[in-house]
């Protein structure tokens, strides 16, 4: 199958990037992530998606919506709890990668468990911003 549309869904508190613990997030805010992402994505004749929420509604209902054909998530905290993300992404069975732009590993114990990975195509951690541009180069890579 060609992958024409990417889905990149940024979850809570990552519109704060920028200002958000620079030394786990690093300067860039998330509109400089998305300005890269779509210069990338458009090198890479993708077309993406760009959303962002606080909420897990409307983060449900967002995937849910989705007519896509892979999804490049950051679900931040709510890597850490949400079932609720979860179910969606599996009932739409959409592949999907995890990134994550601090390494979760190297972090508090509580952050080292997701919801995600075990049916995440793959996860990225800790590449900083750089992650979610090496998640699309993958997916690009897939077309080859
Ligand atoms: C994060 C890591 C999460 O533990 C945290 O809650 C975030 C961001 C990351 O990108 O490193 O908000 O997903």
């Amino acid at each position: 199958m060609k992958i024409k549309k990417v889905a990149i869904i940024h979850g809570p508190n990552l519109n704060l990037l920028g200002q958000r613990e620079p030394d786990h997030y690093g300067n860039l805010t998330l509109k400089d992530i998305n300005n890269n992402l779509s210069v990338e994505a458009s090198k890479l004749d993708l077309n993406i998606d760009l959303y962002q929420s606080n909420s897990e509604s409307e983060i449900v209902n967002k995937i849910q919506s989705l007519k896509c054909d892979f999804i490049i998530i950051n679900p931040a905290a709510y890597t850490h709890s949400s079932v609720a993300i979860r179910d969606a992404l599996a009932a739409m069975k959409i592949p999907f990668i995890e990134v994550h732009i601090s390494n979760v590993f190297s972090r508090e114990d509580f952050r080292k468990k997701s919801f995600f990975s075990d049916i995440a195509i793959g996860v990225i951690s800790g590449l900083g911003t750089e992650g979610y541009c090496a998640a699309l180069n993958y997916v690009a890579k897939l077309n080859k």
